[in-house]
């Protein structure tokens, strides 16, 4: 069964409290419960991850390199448009990562509208709320079924 980390970055534990308006009111639980649910249909073994601190999650790609994880989806937060160090983890581990936002980030302020991390992931997800989650397990599970072929 492949295997797909869930990263969540910081302040999307307070998903549901924060700014509904833009980030829905559904809280992380929520969305985790819809996350895990979909993985368990397409048969994939996906465990999820928050942190707010940048090296947690550094050290849990590492991690999840080691163990030999097969994919990443990651919502990177606000590290998204300065965290360099982010990039190169992602870029540094063997797994494809596909990067996820709630949010239409082109549409928002400007400092939002660059992504330094999207460059070292196979693809981005933005604008259409958790379902954007569902999306990435799909685009990831299209894959493995291609590499079998
Ligand atoms: C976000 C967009 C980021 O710009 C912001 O800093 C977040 C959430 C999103 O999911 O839309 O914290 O990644």
């Amino acid at each position: 069964m492949k295997k797909v980390i869930v990263i969540h970055g910081p302040n999307l534990n307070f998903t549901g409290i924060r700014e509904p308006d833009i980030y829905g009111g559904r809280t992380l639980d929520d969305i985790n419960k819809n996350i895990l649910s979909e993985a368990e249909t397409l048969g994939i073994c996906a465990e999820v991850f928050q942190s707010n601190y940048e090296g947690a999650i550094i050290d849990k790609l590492q991690e999840c390199h080691m163990l030999g994880f097969d994919g990443v989806i990651i919502n990177p937060g606000a590290f998204t448009h300065y965290s360099y160090a982010l990039h190169d983890a992602i870029a540094g581990v063997n797994m494809p990562a596909v990067e996820v936002h709630l949010s239409n980030i082109h549409k928002r302020d400007e400092f939002r509208r660059k992504s330094v991390t999207a460059p070292a992931c196979i693809g981005q997800i933005c604008g259409f709320g958790e379902y954007g989650y569902i999306m990435a397990l799909n685009a990831l599970n299209t894959r493995f079924e291609n590499e079998k072929n």
